[in-house]
């Protein structure tokens, strides 16, 4: 099946492309005469909500598609036929609110089952969805909302966390403030906590629910309309909008949750992601619901009371496919072994990681302790940017090797190139890319088509450039190195080093600053700043505390800082260009390697280092 789908794409792609339900059927399987902007299934139409729901009523509908567990304990479960259900109306409560096709919708909510439906439900109406991941500020929420002009907002009252109620609603609030281009906020009941109302603006989700007299019906979709657009940090500039397609992006997904998943009619499968990021797109709504799964979704935190909370998680729903990030079972390796053993995890045959490289140490304890040494794990290379999977062990076909992703999946070209894009021998590093268009990429950049050229194909002309670096071995297995760039990886999720800089920068402090990554045992990546303050500090302790509350109000708190050392200068070329090469080796007590000859400022590095010793 692989060698057909890289030696005759559109031929493999066009079978699984039949496989889903059209409106209307496609009549070409792939144009690339405008590349690198890729047309997949061209001239036909079909409605990804009516992919994930309306196809299953015949033979599934009683089959359960959601169930959902809250932080507090409470469960709420979803057969096909009620998630349709649900889905239809809401679509036709958003209509009544004035929602049309083509209009873009933001959504920043809680992991509830009504993030599903919304998410489910624009796409229904037509309605690209921008989801806002949860823990994102006020004032993130508004640069997602006045870049995608979303007219319309999806929130929750809110929702827990760790013990509390998180005020979702009240975030919101700040961020539309003296923005008028919102006309309705739509606002889930969840947390039960106070919330202030902007009349004629803010209506509650259940009595739109309440008006609604007929469910909406499937918008005959293009192939090439836009479902939606979700934000990823890059090197430079502010976030950038990732724009995805409806039939390209639906057929990746539909067919690698169902091979690299190994899918069966009776799994029960579990994605502990959050629906704002994109794993939780592919592989919590779209991905699973068009293969007609019962997936597993869950509000809280891992560890909320207790921690063993998702290994209880796992015994009491009968979970059996497991995908999760590397920073959560390094979390778990902390937390001590005795949480796994005191529940039963012999439903599970299948174990998932994704969002950073797996250190070996990692992937050997979740094979033992998780998986008992019977569950293949699959290490799944993918990005926003890819929509879906893109390299992957097949579990049960593939030899797993710890620590490596191992081949590419089905009608992926990947390749290792030096700086000159010229195939890097195996066994050698280079810089990963990808040589063909698959239906999931990305279709662009919203808004800037000259920024999404400038950063995924002007490097190497003609290959697509993901910004990671990675060996094959002899054996074609792949070994993801990381970024190659100024992007971090924070426990899974992207952040770049100038997104943190201007918030911090954004204080009356601070004078100058500069981010790099340290490692970390538990976050693969944390952050180190290094602020050049105004003035002389009284208090660097008391400014460290400020700071790191500043960046969580700028971007939220998957932002701050671990670690904010003061300096009176920073390391630069002669050119002005900060040296966080030189940052890097001083953030991680290393040696500083490699050429110092462009500083301008030797002494600026030697007064660095003596403040580590
Ligand atoms: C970046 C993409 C894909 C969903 C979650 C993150 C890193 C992701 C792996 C993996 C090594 C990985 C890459 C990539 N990454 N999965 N299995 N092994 N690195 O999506 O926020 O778009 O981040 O995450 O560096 O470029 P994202």
């Amino acid at each position: 099946m692989h060698r057909r789908s890289v030696e005759d794409p559109e031929g493999f792609w066009g079978e699984i492309g039949r496989e889903l339900p059209w409106i209307e059927p496609f009549t070409e399987v792939l144009d690339w005469s405008e590349a690198p902007v890729a047309k997949w299934f061209t001239g036909g139409k079909l409605n990804a909500s009516a992919i994930c729901l309306d196809q299953h009523l015949a033979l599934r509908g009683e089959k359960k598609a959601i169930i959902w567990e809250g932080e507090p304990g409470d469960v709420r479960e979803f057969t096909y036929r009620e998630l349709h259900a649900e889905v239809g109306k809401f679509a036709a409560a958003l209509k009544a609110r004035g929602l049309k096709k083509g209009d873009r919708v933001a959504i920043y909510m809680p992991m509830i089952p009504e993030l599903t439906v919304a998410v489910l439900a624009c796409a229904r109406v037509g309605a690209p969805h921008s989801v806002i991941f949860g823990g994102f500020s006020a004032q993130a929420i508004r640069d997602r909302v006045e870049d995608g002009d979303c007219s319309v907002v999806i929130t929750a009252d809110g929702g827990w966390r760790r013990g509390k109620v998180l005020p979702l609603k009240q975030e919101v609030d700040a961020a539309l403030e003296g923005y008028e281009g919102v006309h309705s906020v739509v606002c889930v009941r969840r947390g039960e906590n106070e919330v202030a109302w902007t009349e004629g603006r803010d209506c509650w989700y259940h009595e739109l629910m309440d008006a609604v007299e007929e469910p909406a019906a499937p918008e005959p979709m293009d192939s090439e309309d836009v479902l939606f657009l979700l934000y990823t940090s890059g090197s430079t500039g502010k976030p950038k909008g990732i724009v995805h397609t409806t039939a390209g992006y639906m057929a990746g997904a539909y067919l690698s949750t169902r091979y690299v998943f190994d899918l069966r009619e009776d799994d029960v499968y579990w994605c502990t992601a959050d629906v704002g990021w994109v794993t939780g797109h592919s592989y919590i709504v779209y991905g699973p619901l068009a293969n007609g799964a019962t997936v597993v979704m869950y509000e809280g935190a891992p560890t909320t009371p207790h921690p063993g909370r998702f290994w209880e998680l796992c015994e009491k729903h009968g979970v059996t496919i497991f995908y999760t990030a590397p920073t959560a079972i390094r979390t778990f390796m902390r937390l001590g072994d005795e949480h796994i053993a005191e529940h039963d995890l012999s439903k599970l045959r299948l174990l998932g990681t994704v969002g950073e490289p797996i250190n070996p140490e990692a992937w050997i304890w979740y094979h033992k302790l998780i998986g008992g040494e019977r569950c293949p794990i699959v290490d799944t290379w993918w990005q926003t940017e890819t929509g879906g999977i893109m390299i992957s062990p097949l579990p049960g076909v593939q030899v797993t090797k710890p620590g490596s992703a191992t081949r590419p999946f089905f009608g992926v070209d990947a390749g290792v190139v030096d700086e000159q894009g010229q195939p890097v021998e195996d066994g050698k590093g280079g810089y990963l890319v990808i040589k063909k268009p698959w239906p999931g990429m990305l279709r662009g950049i919203w808004g800037d088509e000259e920024r999404f050229k400038e950063t995924y194909w002007s490097k190497f002309p003609g290959l697509y450039f993901p910004g990671d670096g990675a060996v094959r071995d002899e054996d074609g297995c792949f070994w993801i190195l990381g970024r190659v760039d100024d992007v971090l990886n924070i426990s899974g999720h992207r952040l770049s080093t100038m997104e943190v800089e201007s918030a911090l920068v954004s204080h009356p402090s601070v004078a100058e600053a500069a981010v790099v990554g340290m490692p970390d045992e538990v976050t693969g990546e944390a952050i180190c700043a290094f602020v050049t303050p105004r003035k002389e500090i009284e208090d660097p302790d008391a400014l460290e505390k400020e700071l790191i509350i500043h960046v969580a109000n700028e971007i939220g708190k998957l932002a701050r800082p671990k670690e904010i050392r003061f300096t009176d200068a920073l390391p630069k070329t002669r050119s002005g260009k900060i040296m966080r090469r030189l940052l890097r080796d001083v953030a991680k007590g290393a040696e500083i390697a490699g050429d110092t000859t462009t500083l301008e400022d030797y002494t600026v590095l030697a007064k660095l280092r003596g403040d580590e010793a």
